[in-house]
């Protein structure tokens, strides 16, 4: 096989919250593979249509945005991990929940979609890719070898989410991301295009009441019974 599909791409989708960043990071340096967290694109746009006072619900001015933005990903760890946008460092920003909000807000256009989709493909590059989102299994990379739906009750992701936050020194209160994480995942799901929902074959992983460890074993397994490992 040549050309960009013999490049094998893990697929990681699921709501907010759930652990993907854990187990995306994790597969990347299990497998010393490249990572697409795509979410970022999305919150990346969002920002940048606020900053310039955009109407977020105007998908075709969006569209044209996204491919002026210059995104680089720096560092591999959630401790490291910087986003600079135009050469400047919009991590902090990007990580906001209320970025997260407004993501979702301007993800469910279709021009917008459109307009990041070949963005997203162009990290499929040698030894691997592991893509992280929503839509990683059912419209990005279809072909992908291994796909994995995370999912865990809402409840237990509004909590793992206030101390994911906490930890980065940005302050939460539980109730309203309770609600903000509903409401996302409303949104999410719902969508006319590219709703969030297990791909066919994809590995269901739900993570209610697991540790991390106990996720990573599972998905340890997943690995070899696809071959990966
Ligand atoms: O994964 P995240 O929380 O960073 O994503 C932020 C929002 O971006 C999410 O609520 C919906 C949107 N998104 C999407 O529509 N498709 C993706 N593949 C990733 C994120």
């Amino acid at each position: 096989m040549s050309g960009p599909s013999a490049i094998p791409v893990i697929t990681v989708d699921g709501p907010s919250g759930v652990g993907k960043g854990l187990v995306t990071r994790w597969l990347a340096e299990r497998l010393g593979f490249h990572r697409l967290d795509s979410g970022a694109l999305y919150r990346i746009l969002a920002l940048a249509a606020h900053r310039r006072d955009l109407d977020p619900h105007d998908g075709a001015m969006l569209a044209g945005l996204a491919p002026a933005l210059e995104i680089r990903f720096v560092g591999t760890t959630e401790e490291d991990e910087a986003i600079m946008v135009d050469g400047e460092d919009w991590t902090h920003d990007v990580r906001k929940e209320s970025t997260g909000a407004l993501a979702s807000l301007i993800a469910v256009q279709p021009a917008v979609r459109a307009a990041l989709l070949q963005r997203q493909r162009d990290f499929r590059e040698a030894p691997g890719l592991i893509a992280d989102g929503r839509d990683m299994g059912t419209i990005v990379f279809p072909d992908a070898r291994l796909k994995i739906f995370m999912d865990a009750s809402a409840e237990e992701r509004a909590q793992r989410r206030l101390k994911q936050l906490s930890a980065k020194g940005i302050e939460a209160k539980l109730a309203p991301l309770r609600e903000e994480i509903r409401a996302r995942d409303e949104r999410d799901r719902n969508r006319p295009i590219a709703p969030l929902r297990p791909a066919l074959g994809a590995e269901v992983v739900d993570t209610t009441g697991l540790s991390p460890t106990q996720v990573l074993a599972r998905v340890e397994v997943l690995l070899q019974r696809s071959g990966f490992v």
